[in-house]
């Protein structure tokens, strides 16, 4: 048998065809994924004008999706603030629940108002107060792990290098230290518990000093009265909707980080010691709008990756949004541990959408997603409000509409034009 009939004949010779891909939807449609047309509505698949709807529990049940986290990357202003909030409005109307771990802008607050959900105001003065080592559900190691971490992404941002692993085994026996002593209170230990027990065993002052003086920062200055103490408040799991609104916050970047970290991890444990509701964990979306103010230390991007983990055993959905897919590239060389952390949270959201790119970003865009060659053209084209929607094996250029009600809800916009801020939508008790 000659090596032809195996491989199928001979090859066809055709002379190369291109076509826009609108003629294209016509002329050969079967090479176009069917719109998805159950779950929350987006909007419009701008090829096919059929609606489009998604739901991530739902494609991950029907093994479209590897996993439930969305990864949604765009310039300033191009929508996507807009979309999540959308998503989160429409998802609650079918039974989710939304949970915003840290909203800098403070423009959160008037999507949870709608829903009747709560928002908690944290800055200086406030009288809120979380505790990020307020316990996970687990057993006393699984715990022990994630307070650790938490403790080691902090002193890691704060101190703006990688711990030792002198400064690892100290922080490790401050905290065990201070979780027995709490223990006896029956209460979470402190951050201050363990400045106090690092203060106690610095039999290596180098050591301890740093440290305390780096979670420090969670204690005196700006951060001060924020995650310092027991928390003041304990999350209602009935609301549809938590905000927590790190706006008073102001602009200081190294402050936000950690703030952002701190209120990520009192969400985590909050949300991880829910009770399931007839058995089943409710299904729930967390959005870090602006999420690359946390990706910019490999501790924090560490701490995410461990953190989605254990969200998919609890139901969330994460969405994680960010300007430019070089966010993630940007925590470190080629071949670092950064990069690879952020590589594989990256794998870890299986539905990935891009709204327009600036044209130099568009190149590594693309390589990153493993664009098509018209994919790629359309990325830096795409108008405000429509996106390129990846998921594994499947494309859809997707066009957001906004409801009318919607509307005052996700507009950002008005302070540009110089319009007094919209009223919240008044939601009966
Ligand atoms: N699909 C859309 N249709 C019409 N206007 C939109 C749409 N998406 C967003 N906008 C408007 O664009 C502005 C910027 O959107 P926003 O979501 O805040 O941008 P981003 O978060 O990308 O910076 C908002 O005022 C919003 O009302
Ligand atoms: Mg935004």
């Amino acid at each position: 048998m000659s090596r032809q009939t195996l491989t199928g004949g001979p090859r066809l010779r055709l002379p190369a065809h291109r076509a826009s891909s609108a003629t294209l939807a016509g002329a050969y449609p079967f090479l176009f994924a069917p719109s998805l047309t159950t779950g929350t509505l987006v909007g419009t698949d701008a090829l096919s004008g059929e609606p489009f709807c998604f739901d991530p529990w739902d494609l991950y049940a029907e093994g479209v999706l590897t996993n439930a986290n969305v990864l949604l990357a765009g310039g300033i202003s191009e929508g996507k603030s807009a979309l999540a909030k959308t998503l989160a409005l429409r998802s609650i109307a079918a039974g989710r629940r939304v949970y915003v771990p840290g909203d800098p802008k403070g423009e959160w607050a008037p999507v949870a108002h709608a829903v009747g959900g709560i928002v908690l105001q944290l800055g200086p003065g406030l009288p809120t107060r979380l505790n990020p080592l307020d316990t996970l559900a687990g057993e006393p190691p699984v715990v022990h792990a994630h307070r650790l971490r938490l403790l080691l992404a902090l002193a890691a941002t704060a101190l703006r290098r990688d711990l030792t692993a002198a400064e690892h085994t100290v922080l490790d026996s401050a905290l065990t230290a201070a979780a027995h002593a709490a223990s006896a209170r029956d209460a979470s230990p402190t951050i201050p518990d363990v400045i106090t027990a690092l203060d106690a065993r610095q039999v290596n002052r180098a050591e301890g000093g740093d440290l305390g003086h780096g979670l420090g920062r969670l204690v005196r200055g700006e951060l001060a009265g924020m995650f310092d103490g027991p928390s003041t408040y304990r999350l209602d799991l009935h609301a549809p909707m938590a905000v927590l609104d790190l706006s008073a916050l102001g602009n200081d970047d190294h402050g936000l980080e950690l703030a952002m970290t701190c209120a990520s991890a009192w969400l985590d444990a909050a949300l991880t010691t829910a009770p399931t509701l007839h058995g089943a964990a409710p299904r729930r979306w967390v959005i870090y709008d602006e999420a690359w103010r946390l990706l910019r230390f490999v501790a924090l991007i560490r701490r995410m990756q461990l953190q989605w983990k254990l969200s998919r055993a609890y139901g969330i959905a994460n969405l994680m949004i960010l300007h430019r897919l070089s966010d993630l590239d940007a925590v470190g060389a080629a071949g670092s541990e950064a990069r690879t952390l952020a590589g594989g949270l990256l794998a870890d959201c299986a539905t990935r959408i891009v709204y327009r790119q600036e044209n130099d970003q568009v190149a590594a865009t693309a390589t990153t997603l493993g664009l098509t060659g018209p994919e790629r053209e359309l990325l830096a084209a795409l108008p405000r409000g429509v996106g390129l929607w990846k998921m594994p094996g499947r494309s859809h250029v997707v066009r957001h509409h906004l409801h009318v009600d919607e509307l005052p809800l996700v507009d950002t916009d008005a302070a540009m034009r110089g319009e007094p801020e919209h009223r919240p939508l008044e939601v009966a008790p």
